[in-house]
């Protein structure tokens, strides 16, 4: 932990149920094989599932079953840090240093908050200032590198403006971090709409890949995935997304390139069924260890996680103070 000679990653997850396919291959999946070369903090942002009317004890429950996920699909809290934003109250403190260098109209431009706030009854004003603590999560940990899927890239790029403005006006004092969106995965489309991506929203639950799904559950929602008329077999996310969809999915199950496997089938019959077979493949063996795991092991984990965040965030958090002069 904090080997100085390796780059730091830091990324997020909502607890809001559990992973969906999209986070496990988008983004969750590669900060398991970042933990190889990169000394990896991983935080599930409790906080920021709040930014949206939740009901008492939700959040409690859906942050123990993320960390199971977490786990399960191969994050070692010995060798990477595994924690629960709320637990360490620097993130709300540096967020509202940030906030106070983010402008409105940035945050007026962010697609996710046009999207949740059109899609919700009550908009809060922590749904708006949302970046602002995404930002905070990131760079109170001196992230070199951020590993998220497409959806995240417009934040991380708010995140690098919000950092470089804050050392223009006092300093050099937070490392400005990258995003790290991998080639093939980013944008996992939602089976039942390809042109949405794969969320965990109530309406789609045909559409979305949960990895607690059994295999019977995985077969049927692909059997079921929408592709379009023309009967050809080609990558072409633009003009059929449902088929490119079904092409990433087993591409990046099988780890090759959706061009490439496009060329093995003719039907889509047989390239759904084998999507489903890989993905049931992939997620069978997260199930088996995830039934390992229990209450009070994953806690004791989470504990350990948030002893190793709070060395690095009380830190930064006091250089920060410093630099605005509020020591
Ligand atoms: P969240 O919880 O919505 O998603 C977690 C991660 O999963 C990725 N993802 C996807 N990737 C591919 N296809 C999809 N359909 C798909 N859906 C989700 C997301 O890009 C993300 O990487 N705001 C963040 C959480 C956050 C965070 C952070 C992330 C808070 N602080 C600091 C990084 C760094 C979010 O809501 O992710």
């Amino acid at each position: 932990m904090n080997d100085p000679l390796r780059p730091r990653a830091f990324s997020g997850i909502q607890p809001t149920g559990t992973i969906h396919l999209g986070n496990y291959l988008g983004a969750c999946r590669n900060w398991v094989t970042m933990q190889d070369t990169t000394d990896g903090i991983y935080c599930i942002v409790d906080l920021h599932a709040l930014s949206v009317p939740r009901e008492p004890g939700e959040i409690r429950q859906a942050t123990l079953e993320a960390a199971k996920d977490l786990i399960a699909i191969g994050i070692d809290p010995e060798r990477s840090t595994l924690f629960v934003q709320s637990r360490i109250r620097e993130h709300s403190e540096l967020a509202w240093h940030l906030q106070c260098v983010t402008a409105f109209g940035e945050l007026r431009r962010m697609t996710q908050f046009k999207d949740k706030s059109e899609s919700n009854d009550f908009v809060s004003a922590a749904l708006f200032t949302y970046p602002a603590l995404q930002a905070a999560d990131i760079v109170l940990y001196d992230t070199d590198v951020v590993p998220v899927g497409d959806d995240q890239r417009q934040h991380l790029e708010l995140t690098r403006d919000i950092a470089n403005r804050f050392n223009s006006r006092f300093g050099e004092v937070l490392v400005v971090p990258e995003h790290r969106i991998p080639a093939a995965g980013a944008r996992i489309m939602d089976l039942q709409n390809p042109t949405n991506k794969m969320s965990k929203s109530a309406d789609a639950v045909n559409g979305t890949v949960m990895l607690t799904d059994t295999a019977a559950e995985i077969t049927k929602k692909l059997k079921r995935a929408v592709t379009d008329n023309d009967g050809e077999v080609r990558f072409d996310p633009e003009n059929k997304p449902g088929v490119s969809n079904l092409l990433t999915l087993l591409a990046v199950a099988t780890g090759e390139a959706p061009e490439t496997v496009a060329e093995r089938y003719e039907q889509y019959g047989p390239l759904k069924a084998d999507a489903a077979e890989a993905i049931i493949s992939l997620i069978e063996p997260i199930q088996a260890r995830r039934a390992e795991l229990d209450d009070g092991t994953v806690d004791a984990m989470l504990k350990m996680g948030e002893d190793k965040a709070r060395e690095v965030a009380t830190t930064v958090m006091d250089r920060v103070r410093q630099a605005v002069d509020l020591h």
